[in-house]
């Protein structure tokens, strides 16, 4: 993808912000202060004043939940002309993969292994936003994730915290380009600072019980990556983290964002989280919460209300000192100035159909979406099918569904446009007969509040009656086919915020159809939508292809068949662990050995109802073709602590097929001061090699990959000690070398 901007220089020295600021900062009242840290909401199910009434008072600095290029003119218009400071408004929203060309979801783009992928994509979802006159995105989302129950899993990059904080630093330069301001670009918001992910049981919003050990050694890395990236902005997480909610947690926001990493940005709140703080047990009223979040570090209230019901007579009565106020201020007003939204506030409002029709951007789409998949199972080489075959049935009903295809996190207001994967099929094999059947329909069994308030409700669910006889028509339509292909998994609903589930099993009636199928004797094939691991253990052993292909985005069913028909090879591995039940989660590679390793008949197994193994590895993933790897070496056999070594392998591409491997090294530690997992992620490359082709990989390991965190030193600290290295495909590589690393 060619980034215009990705060399280009600020247009604005440091020095130059901090005067225009300054100078701005004495031409505000206090209650034009406030009405910066107040980010307004304009959907329809915000309670109290209207925005435009607010922002004439000069009461709001930003406005989100709107996404129409005409009203942003109009509100801007009002604070530019017609509020008491004339300050511009910054308008934000959740572009999480794709404005109006929708990428795969985060998880799969994730599954991509690919930086320059994944920093692509956001930048044509940065240019379209803008396009639209949106200034700011609710993304990318860093919360790392190990517990597949979660429904947020599908927003974030898996399990790793190496592969998140690559995954983290590739969105912010998508998403802002080469510095913050930088024309056609959106700014970033690293969220949910900090924790989200790890919620009790997987269940969203609850309360998070992390160390401070797994916060710095697992759950920071991608939050500091995005600080190191230049990220503009952090949103705070909802929930409680070791018993002080996100929004009010001093720690998080004062001593390590901004202490410890330098962070010069600004932070948001989750949507309505200052007044919930009295809601959570934390502050006694809403004035008391309105002091402890702006104390605590939390700039801008989404939402609430509180800061704008508040803050005035905080600093009036001395009891947050102006200087607080007036340092959160300043992160604001920075941000607009370097947007240059003083010299140009408004919106062409002819620029978003001219960007939207770039082919660039469908095309850049359909190559993520290939390069996000994941072939889980390839047996007898079923894949790639051929071009002549005659007739196909497609069964599911995810097979024809856009808001399946495009997924989870729609942008407010988007009406979905994918080639879903029935049309993408058609597409491919145009002369072929191409049959459908639905299958019985798959709903949540509790409804989300999302749909009902953000997408026009949801529907009633299918009658028994009507689901029977659409499963009796889908083998009936199976039977006439010479393959099969079954597009199984979970709607867009499922998954993302409040779609957390106990069980990892497919939906509804899907595996019934999917067994009666299977059964015909024919060929088929799986293709997987879905925005978490699914536990598809029965499949696994009896449906001899399966392609997860997420949830792809707009050119979704065009990728698909791409992949199936060997237009593509698959090249996506997995960002996380796939459990075979919903209550063995959280699962995860990086867990420390314990006294009794797995593998040792004493205390073990660690269930006696089923062995918790994954059913598929992180970093797992096939090709078309086949990989080998030899010659791993490392520079020198040991090192000073401090120094560093090169580890090298030599990839060859022993297949028929051009294919992509992404090669993958994983350290562990045999003693020190911590215990610590017993195999952690410390690099990857994915290279695309040709029939035959050889090519030399190298991987650094130094301080920055040995160094941990030590609860018992209470620091970080590299140990002098021996490191095992493996080289592999996945996270069960079997290639070892070691390093010695003495004092
Ligand atoms: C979500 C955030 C999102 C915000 C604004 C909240 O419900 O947790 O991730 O950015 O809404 O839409």
């Amino acid at each position: 993808m060619d980034n215009p901007d990705t060399t280009g220089t600020a247009p604005w020295s440091d020095a130059d912000v901090q005067a225009r600021v300054e100078a701005l900062l004495k031409t505000l009242s206090l209650a034009e202060k406030v009405g910066q840290l107040v980010q307004i909401g304009a959907a329809d199910f915000v309670p109290g004043p209207k925005p435009d009434v607010v922002i004439r008072q000069g009461g709001a600095g930003s406005v989100l939940w709107l996404n129409d290029t005409k009203r942003f003119n109009a509100l801007q218009k009002i604070a530019v002309e017609e509020s008491p400071s004339k300050i511009p408004l910054l308008f934000a929203l959740d572009v999480i993969h794709g404005y109006r060309t929708i990428f795969p979801v985060p998880l799969a783009l994730a599954a991509s292994w690919d930086p320059a992928t994944i920093e692509g994509a956001q930048s044509v979802a940065a240019q379209e936003a803008r396009a639209a006159g949106l200034h700011w995105t609710f993304a990318p989302m860093l919360d790392i994730a190990r517990d597949a129950r979660w429904g947020r899993i599908v927003e974030g990059a898996g399990e790793d915290p190496y592969l998140g904080a690559a995954v983290a630093a590739a969105q912010v330069r998508g998403f802002q380009g080469a510095y913050l301001g930088a024309p056609g670009r959106v700014v970033a918001c690293a969220k949910h600072f900090a924790g989200y992910g790890a919620s009790d049981g997987g269940r969203d919003y609850d309360p998070v019980y992390l160390s401070e050990n797994q916060l710095r050694n697992v759950y920071f890395p991608p939050f500091r990556a995005a600080v190191d990236a230049g990220v503009g902005t952090f949103m705070s997480a909802y929930m409680d983290l070791n018993d002080v909610p996100a929004t009010g947690n001093r720690w998080l926001l004062r001593d390590v964002l901004r202490g410890e990493w330098g962070f010069g940005g600004f932070v948001v709140s989750d949507a309505f989280a200052v007044g919930n703080l009295v809601t959570q047990g934390f502050a006694r009223d809403a004035r008391d919460a309105a002091q402890r979040a702006l104390s605590a570090g939390l700039d801008v209230d989404m939402a609430s209300s509180t800061y704008l019901d508040h803050l005035t007579g905080l600093i009036e009565d001395g009891t947050i000192p102006l200087e607080v106020l007036d340092d959160a201020v300043r992160t604001i007003l920075a941000v607009k100035v370097r947007l240059g939204l003083f010299e140009q506030p408004y919106t062409d409002e002819g620029l978003l159909a001219e960007v939207i029709a770039r082919p660039e951007h469908r095309a850049e789409a359909r190559r993520a979406a290939q390069r996000s998949m994941v072939l889980l199972r390839n047996e007898g080489q079923l894949l790639p099918l051929s071009k002549s075959l005659k007739h196909i049935t497609v069964i599911g009903s995810l097979a024809n569904s856009k808001e399946a295809t495009e997924g989870s996190w729609m942008v407010f207001g988007h009406v979905p446009a994918a080639v879903t994967m029935l049309e993408g099929l058609r597409a491919k094999l145009p002369d072929a007969t191409i049959d459908y059947a639905p299958g019985p329909e798959i709903n949540r069994d509790i409804p989300s509040w999302f749909e009902s308030a953000m997408a026009g409700g949801s529907r009633a669910p299918q009658s028994p009656e009507d689901a029977e006889s659409a499963y009796q028509a889908a083998l009936a339509t199976a039977q006439r086919a010479d393959l099969i292909i079954m597009v199984l998994g979970e709607h867009a609903n499922m998954s993302g915020e409040a779609a957390s589930r106990a069980s990892l099993d497919l939906p509804g009636r899907q595996e019934e159809v999917l067994k009666a199928v299977v059964a015909l004797g024919k060929p088929v094939v799986l293709v997987l939508l879905n925005g978490r691991p699914l536990s598809i253990n029965w499949a696994a052993d009896h449906v001899p292809a399966i392609l997860e292909a997420w949830e792809p985005g707009t050119e979704g069913g065009h990728a698909v068949a791409d992949i199936l028909f060997g237009d593509a090879n698959p090249g996506g591995k997995l960002p996380v662990t796939f459990p075979r039940k919903g209550s063995h989660a959280p699962l995860y590679y990086a867990r420390n050995t314990t006294h009794s390793p797995e593998e040792s008949p004493l205390y073990n197994p660690r269930y006696w109802d089923g062995l918790p193994t994954p059913l598929y590895p992180f970093g797992y993933g096939l090709s078309y073709t086949t990989f080998a790897l030899t010659n791993l070496a490392v520079s020198a056999p040991q090192v000073r602590v401090g120094d560093s070594a090169s580890v090298t392998v030599d990839v060859t591409n022993t297949g028929a097929v051009a294919g992509d491997e992404v090669v993958q090294l994983y350290i562990h530690q045999r003693f020190g001061s911590d215990s610590r997992p017993m195999r952690e992620l410390k690099g990857f490359e994915r290279i695309t090699l040709q029939p035959g082709e050889t090519r030399p990989v190298s991987f650094a390991l130094g301080p920055a990959e040995l160094g941990y965190w030590s609860s018992h030193a209470g620091q970080w600290v590299q140990d002098a000690t021996t490191i095992d290295l493996w080289v592999g495909s996945d996270s069960r590589a079997t290639l070892h070398t070691q390093l010695v690393v003495t004092a």
